[in-house]
């Protein structure tokens, strides 16, 4: 019998696909991909190219630096592909004109069965690409890339460690930033419980849990508040009180770097 389809699958459309080879060979996405759980396809827009040159960009009407992508192979490329599979999939242009990432829209892109992310390069694309297919347009942030592929494996990434079975126990995406809380995360330590004088926070060493829980969100608040003052108020978990801080401000803790390969939030408590 066929292997099942993939929860999610990817189709992205680029004049570079070689830049995925390493993204897609690594890690969390190759394992994903090992599993069956994600598909990632990867197109050259240049196969959709006509003439003998196979044309992909030109210089803009009406003057101006740089090349446009040219609206005719990235039409034919993405109705080639819509007729290839039964979910025509959600159809997403990478551009820095596009709606902000959130995880929020990160999460709901999650739940789909299929994405079709399209790459633009040069100055951007011809404005007929948006009118005929309709895409959603999306950018990773407020600066400019020299193409959307960099910004497409940001999507892959964030959408993927999302799907049921791609991550581990240890590498939950539960507890973290712009989770449930939509703060940031509280901080993390480890082994060594002490290190160049600096001592892991007692409460994180005594197994009482809902004490850590508590110390873990009152920090988390701290922390938010303090680099990223634009994300409280915005969950219902900012209109619960918290105590006063007794132990040390996360200022005075620098980040401690996780050991490689090491679960992030273990469930037992570490000894040295
Ligand atoms: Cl999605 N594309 C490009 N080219 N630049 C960006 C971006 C996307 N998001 C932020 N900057």
């Amino acid at each position: 019998m066929a292997d099942p389809a993939p929860t999610l699958r990817v189709d992205v459309l680029t004049l570079f696909p070689a830049l995925f080879d390493g993204f897609v060979g690594e890690s969390i996405l190759k394992r994903a991909i090992a599993k069956g759980l994600v598909d990632v396809r990867l197109w050259d827009l240049r196969d959709w190219a006509e003439g003998k040159h196979r044309q992909v960009d030109d210089r803009p009407f009406g003057g101006g630096p740089g090349m446009v992508l040219m609206a005719p192979p990235v039409v034919a490329a993405v109705e080639a592909l819509r007729v290839m599979v039964e979910a025509p999939g959600r159809l997403i242009a990478m551009t820095p004109s596009g709606r902000p990432l959130t995880q929020d829209w990160v999460r709901t892109l999650a739940r789909e069965p299929r994405l079709v992310l399209l790459c633009g390069r040069y100055e951007g694309f011809d404005e007929r690409i948006f009118e005929i297919l309709g895409p959603e347009l999306l950018s990773i942030g407020d600066y400019v890339l020299s193409g959307g592929e960099v910004a497409a494996m940001v999507v892959i990434d964030a959408v993927m460690r999302l799907i049921p079975g791609v991550l581990g126990d240890a590498e939950s995406a539960e507890d973290e930033s712009f989770g449930r809380e939509g703060g940031l995360e509280h901080p993390h330590y480890t082994r060594p419980r002490e290190f160049r004088d600096r001592t892991v926070p007692a409460i994180l060493l005594n197994g009482d849990h809902a004490a850590i829980d508590h110390w873990r969100r009152a920090r988390a608040r701290d922390r938010t508040a303090e680099r990223r003052g634009d994300l409280l108020g915005r969950s219902p978990a900012d209109q619960t009180p918290t105590t006063p801080e007794p132990s040390p401000r996360d200022s005075e803790h620098p980040p401690t770097p996780r050991p490689a390969g090491q679960a992030r939030s273990g469930g037992a408590e570490r000894t040295d």
